[in-house]
C-alpha cells in the first residue's frame, strides 16, 4: 500500500498563524502535526508516501521533510495549484498510486491509536474503501455516516439533522476505483471536490465501504482551540525527561520534558504536561503549565502561562498571565508595567513584536 498526506488547503481559520506557512507544520508537542501522520503510516508499514503541497508553504514542507530519509520513508511531492478540495488533491495522485490500495491522511488530523491493524485488515479485505469513524458531540459540523445493520448506508456532509453522531475522520483507506468516481464528481456549493460526496457516490454505485471506530482520541485541528487541545493530549502521553540545567528550588509536577541546554532558574514552577525544547531560558518566578509547549531558543521571564504553544526563538518577559494562546516563531512580548490581574490571549503570526 502507498500513502498520501494532504498538506495544502486554505487554513483560513488559523490566520494569522498560516500567513507564513501551512497549518500542518504548526507544532504539537514541538513536532509539526503532519509528522505524526507520516509516523503513523510508517508504523503501518506504508513507506512510499506522496505529500500534496500547495500555496505559500510548499517550500517549507519540502525543506522540512526532504526525501523522507530522516524519518525512514520515501517521500515525493505533488503540487496542487489551488485548494479545490480533498477529492481534487487525491485525484492528482493517480500516477503515483497506479494499481495499489492506498491510505490518505489529512495532514491536520491527530489520532492516538495505531492504524496498523486497520491497514492490514483493509489490505486483505475486498472492500472498495474503508473509513474510520469517531463519535462526536456536535455532528452537524462534520461529515457523518449513517449506519444500518453494521453497514454504511449514507455519508452526508455537515447534516442539519444528523442521523448519527459518527463523524468521518480524515483517514481514508482507498482503492483505485475512487479515481473512476472522481471522473463524474461535481464541485459542491463551496466549489470544492468533496471526499464525502465521492464516498457517497461509491455507495450509490454499489461499491463496498467498510468502517472501523476510533474509540480514543481524534482531532481535526482546524482552529487554535483544537490545536491547543491536541497539544495537551499528546504531551500527556509522552515520557518525562530532563536534559536541561536546573537551579535549586525549581518545582515541577506531572509530565515534564525538558530539552538539552535549557536552563530552569530557581523559583520556577512547572505544572505538567509541559515540553520545553533546547537552549531555552526560563527565568525566576515564571509559572509554566499545564498544557504548554515551548520550542527551541526561547526565553521566558516572570510569566505565568498555561494552555498555550510558544514556538522557537521567542522572548516573553514581564508580569503577565497568558492563556489559550499560540505564539509563532521569532515573536516578542515585553511588558514594562505590572499587568498580572487579567489573563491575556495571543494569536501571533511569525515575527510579531508587542511591547506594552
Ligand atoms: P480543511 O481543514 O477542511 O480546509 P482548509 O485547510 O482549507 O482550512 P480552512 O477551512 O480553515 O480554510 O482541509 C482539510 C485538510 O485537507 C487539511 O489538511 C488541508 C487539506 N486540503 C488540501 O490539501 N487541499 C485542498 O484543496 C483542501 C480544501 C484541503
Amino acid at each position: 500500500m502507498k500513502g498520501i498526506i494532504l498538506h495544502g488547503g486554505h487554513g483560513t481559520r488559523l490566520r494569522p498563524l498560516t500567513h507564513t506557512g501551512p497549518k500542518q507544520l504548526l507544532p504539537i508537542g514541538n513536532k509539526p502535526m503532519s509528522q505524526y501522520c507520516i509516523e503513523s503510516l510508517k508504523e503501518a508499514e506504508v513507506t512510499e508516501i506522496a505529500i500534496i503541497v500547495g500555496g505559500i508553504g510548499a517550500n517549507k514542507v519540502r525543506e522540512y521533510y526532504g526525501d523522507g530519509e530522516k524519518l525512514g520513508v520515501k517521500i515525493s511531492y505533488i503540487e496542487q495549484n489551488e485548494p479545490k478540495g480533498i477529492a481534487h488533491a487525491i485525484n492528482l495522485c493517480q500516477n503515483f498510486i497506479g494499481n495499489e490500495k492506498f491510505i490518505v491522511f489529512l495532514g491536520d488530523n491527530i489520532i492516538q491509536k495505531s492504524i496498523r491493524n486497520f491497514a492490514q485488515k483493509f489490505d486483505k479485505s475486498n472492500s472498495d474503501a474503508s473509513i474510520l469513524l469517531c463519535k462526536v458531540n456536535d455532528p452537524s459540523r462534520f461529515g457523518i455516516a449513517d449506519i444500518k445493520d453494521n453497514k454504511i448506508i449514507k455519508i452526508i456532509e455537515k447534516p442539519k439533522n444528523p442521523p448519527t453522531n459518527l463523524a468521518v475522520t480524515g483517514i481514508y483507506f482507498l482503492t483505485p476505483v475512487i479515481f473512476k468516481i472522481f471522473e463524474v464528481l461535481q464541485p459542491s456549493w463551496r466549489n470544492e471536490l468533496e471526499i464525502t460526496d465521492a464516498l457517497q457516490l461509491l455507495l450509490e454505485n454499489k461499491y463496498k465501504i467498510s468502517y472501523d471506530m476510533i474509540t480514543d482520541y481524534w482531532k481535526d485541528t482546524g482552529t487554535p482551540e483544537d490545536i491547543i487541545h491536541a497539544n495537551g493530549v499528546i504531551l500527556e502521553k509522552m515520557e518525562s525527561y530532563f536534559h536541561g540545567i536546573k537551579e535549586n528550588g525549581f518545582k515541577s509536577k506531572g509530565k515534564v520534558m525538558i530539552g538539552k541546554n535549557t536552563k530552569i532558574e530557581k523559583d520556577v514552577e512547572i505544572q505538567g504536561p509541559v515540553i520545553i525544547g533546547e537552549n531555552c531560558i526560563i527565568k525566576s518566578k515564571s509559572k509554566i503549565g499545564p498544557n504548554i509547549s515551548i520550542g527551541n531558543n526561547t526565553k521566558i521571564s516572570q510569566v505565568d502561562i498555561a494552555k498555550s504553544i510558544i514556538m522557537s526563538d521567542c522572548v516573553i518577559e514581564g508580569d503577565l498571565k497568558i492563556r489559550d494562546s499560540i505564539i509563532s516563531n521569532n515573536s516578542q512580548i515585553i511588558v514594562t508595567e505590572s499587568h498580572n490581574t487579567n489573563e491575556k490571549i495571543f494569536l501571533l503570526g511569525e515575527g510579531t513584536k508587542i511591547i506594552f
